[in-house]
């Protein structure tokens, strides 16, 4: 087992050093698609295994194409058609796709299979979002709030709604990039034990009923789903989660300079309307998701010691 392979699984296991190398290389990256110029092909022959056992539009594609891109390809499996969903051990199938691949990003319900890959393959792993966390997204979001809006170190970032693994990632970031994070939410959705580590103690992260308080001059309003894939909360909950929509009333107090942000998929009506998320001088929710694939790339180059 090799112990100096660089995993991408969690935001604070990585650094902010290494995390600005990612993000400088995601924008060089960009900048040589946008101008259609030739790309080194710095992955050549390298296989990337997927394995999805929740849907995906975005990771799946912006993985596949990045690959493909930097000269190497995908192998992408749904959990559901492997031996995984007939009972073969994430430890043997680390150990057969490690015979074959260079590296996999593992989209999963449960966050520990995560570190079980990691421990039985010699492949560097991507969290491609897990119950837990979501880093590929904030990586993503970040640089799209930066190139909209300037530095995010010192910003004031809201969250609206739920407490969920995008949310995880983003009190993550906080505390790497340094910007205040208030988070509003129902009173009736806890702050689960990883929220809680992850953010005692901290002054920057505030978690809030008080909406008003939240968006006052806020630079940004980020929201997800009201119900995450596989989340166990039930219907009950929407009539907590409607308060925190947001809308034109609900974002008055924001900085005139406002970005909004969402992961996707979105469900307007629900935790926002389509006057924001379809709003070209607030909404930068595209520019998020094609940085997927230009932040994905760098990641890939990163864990594979090309950056
Ligand atoms: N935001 C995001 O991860 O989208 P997908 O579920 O479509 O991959
Ligand atoms: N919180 C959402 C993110 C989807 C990309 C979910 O886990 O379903």
């Amino acid at each position: 087992m090799l112990s100096n392979k660089r995993n991408f699984i969690n935001l604070s296991d990585i650094g902010k050093e290494e995390l600005n190398k990612i993000l400088k290389r995601a924008r060089q990256l960009k900048k040589v698609r946008f101008k259609n110029s030739s790309l080194k092909k710095s992955l050549a022959s390298v296989n990337l295994a997927m394995i999805f056992e929740k849907p995906s539009t975005r990771t799946r594609v912006s993985f596949e194409i990045a690959i493909k891109e930097l000269g190497g390809q995908a192998i992408i499996l749904d959990e559901s058609t492997t031996h995984l969903a007939r009972g073969e051990t994430v430890a043997d199938t680390a150990r057969v796709l490690d015979r074959y691949c260079q590296i996999f990003m593992i989209r999963t319900t449960n966050h520990h299979k995560l570190l079980e890959y990691q421990k039985y393959a010699n492949a560097p792993i991507i969290n491609g979002l897990s119950n837990l966390s979501h880093p590929c997204q904030v990586m993503a979001d970040i640089l799209a709030f930066e190139e909209n809006r300037g530095k995010i170190q010192k910003k004031k970032i809201t969250w609206m709604g739920d407490l969920n693994n995008v949310l995880f990632s983003w009190i993550e970031a906080s505390n790497i990039f340094g910007f205040d994070l208030y988070i509003a939410h129902p009173r009736q959705v806890f702050i689960n034990k990883e929220l809680k580590k992850i953010s005692s103690g901290k002054k920057n992260i505030i978690f809030t009923q008080n909406i008003e308080k939240a968006i006052h001059n806020s630079n940004c309003i980020i929201t997800d789903t009201w119900f995450s894939m596989g989340s166990k909360k039930n219907a009950v909950s929407a009539r907590y989660f409607k308060k925190y929509q947001v809308n034109e009333n609900s974002i008055k107090g924001a900085n005139p300079k406002v970005a909004f942000m969402h992961c996707l998929p979105a469900k307007r009506g629900q935790e926002v309307t389509k006057e924001v998320i379809d709003n070209k001088n607030i909404s930068i929710v595209w520019d998020e998701a094609e940085n997927r694939l230009h932040v994905q790339k760098a990641i890939l180059e990163w864990c594979l010691k090309k950056i």
